[in-house]
């Protein structure tokens, strides 16, 4: 079912910052950043040759990373994205097994327009888990 990491996001206290390092210290391929109301965070992708980092920085008044900047106010990795080929039909397995999802448990397009879940850390050894669909990129 578990198909490629599309992503492990680190959340930053410097968007700005965090981008110039990807981009200047390490020669990554660096995204702009990209405003994303909906889901309450600004992201920058940073492209690797077989994986990607999604830098978070909180956007707005009720963001989903604003307490774990509060918790980490040095940044800090915030959850890894692994890819399935249907959300829907992983979320059904996995909540068959006991898995919790977030929020109101529907899909939601995430930063690359594809739908997306978020599964409870205490169900993944400490871990927040996105599952997300792939993209054709
Ligand atoms: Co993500």
């Amino acid at each position: 079912m578990i198909g490629r990491l599309n992503h492990v996001a680190i959340v930053v206290p410097d968007l700005e910052a965090a981008a110039k390092l990807y981009r200047e210290n390490m020669g990554a391929d660096v995204s702009e950043a990209v405003d994303m109301p909906a889901n309450g965070v600004t992201t920058v992708f940073v492209h690797l040759p077989n994986t990607n980092i999604e830098l978070l920085h909180p956007l707005g008044e009720n963001s989903p990373v604003a307490n774990f900047l509060e918790r980490n106010p040095a940044g800090g990795i915030h959850h890894v994205c692994y890819e399935v080929d249907d959300v829907v039909v992983a979320r059904d397995r996995l909540k068959a097994l006991g898995a919790r999802v977030l929020g109101d448990g529907e899909p939601k397009l995430g930063a690359h327009g594809k739908p997306t879940i978020f599964l409870h850390p205490k169900d993944f050894f400490g871990t927040l888990v996105e599952l997300e669909e792939p993209s054709e990129s």
